[in-house]
């Protein structure tokens, strides 16, 4: 049974229930470069476990946090004793602290304020205003940090903070026309940019000259990718699927999201995987049987933590 490792930093689209798929998928021989321009939560890079990684992000929180676990700069006992002592006084003082941790935060910019909002505010979102101010409301818990919560946490910082320690890993906050810029050919890019219309904020904005780029770019890349996008939902197809990635080969299967309270935010999407590289397993096989076989492929998961 494959175990998935699940994050502390939860984000919008995040793809846990794609872990196995991908890695099935990609097959990782860990001899060039994990390279991912949309790191988000990470739980990808995370639970392919690199020993070479170039994780960015365009969301200069994300990074912080990442990238103080990997220089040991912060340590899962410093994040235990942060959401112990900030825990207590959310439970004291209720939903007014988790304001003034989040005034706190628009000023300082603390990855440990990052991850206490993170885990407290409403439906674990990131979402900045037009100013790069964080302003998800508070998510109602006022005894969010039980005990338990807390473990649940300092357990996923170890996990990354562990092997962040024995790897060689980078994290970079830049934009994915950037991180695109040099790519050798051992290396592996997994690109999972924001989806056009959805969760747009600071950070978060995608057009169609970003997913223009984007595809010129990996057209150009000299290692293998691989590209997440939506498919169809029930109402409408992806325009991009037929219009910029019809060179190269397309896996697809449905995707249950749970970010968001509206019922219509939790509607199935069949998400796509686009890559210029037929996966080991198949290429022997005739490519109208590919997809069904490539399901089968999937093996049985378990979520080392909840999934939310
Ligand atoms: C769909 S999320 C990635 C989710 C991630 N794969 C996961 O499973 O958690 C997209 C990410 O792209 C980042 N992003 C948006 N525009 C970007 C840009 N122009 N360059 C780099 N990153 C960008 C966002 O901050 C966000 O974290």
């Amino acid at each position: 049974m494959t175990r998935i490792h699940i994050p502390p930093i939860k984000c919008q689209g995040i793809k846990s229930k794609l872990v196995p798929w991908i890695r099935d998928i990609v097959q990782w021989n860990d001899r060039g470069r994990w390279i991912e321009p949309f790191v988000g939560s990470g739980v990808v890079g995370f639970n392919i476990a690199p020993h070479h990684a170039l994780f960015c992000d365009s969301n200069p929180h994300i990074i912080a946090f990442y990238a103080a676990l990997n220089t040991g700069e912060l340590t899962p006992g410093q994040v235990k004793t942060y959401l112990v002592s900030e825990g207590k006084k959310l439970a004291h003082y209720g939903k007014a602290y988790y304001y003034e941790v989040r005034e706190r935060f628009n000023t300082t910019y603390q990855p440990l304020d990052f991850l206490v909002l993170n885990r407290s505010c409403f439906n674990g979102v990131i979402r900045f205003n037009s100013q790069g101010k964080f302003n998800v409301p508070f998510g109602h818990k006022v005894e969010r940090f039980s005990k338990a919560y807390i473990t649940k946490i300092v357990n996923q910082v170890e996990v990354v903070y562990k092997q962040a320690q024995l790897s060689q890993w980078t994290f970079l906050c830049q934009d994915f026309r950037q991180t695109l810029a040099d790519i050798h050919p051992d290396d592996v890019v997994y690109c999972d940019p924001p989806y056009a219309g959805r969760h747009v904020d600071y950070y978060n904005g995608w057009t169609e000259s970003d997913e223009s780029a984007l595809c010129t770019l990996l057209k150009q890349c000299a290692g293998k990718f691989l590209l997440s996008t939506w498919h169809h939902n029930q109402y409408r197809g992806n325009p991009y699927i037929t219009t910029l990635w019809t060179e190269f080969h397309m896996f697809t299967r449905e995707h249950f999201y749970h970010v968001g309270a509206k019922e219509t935010n939790r509607n199935p999407v069949i998400e796509a995987i686009i890559t210029n590289f037929i996966p080991r397993q198949l290429q022997a096989t005739p490519s109208e049987m590919k997809y069904e076989q490539l399901l089968l492929l999937e093996r049985e998961m378990e979520y080392a933590v909840n999934v939310r």
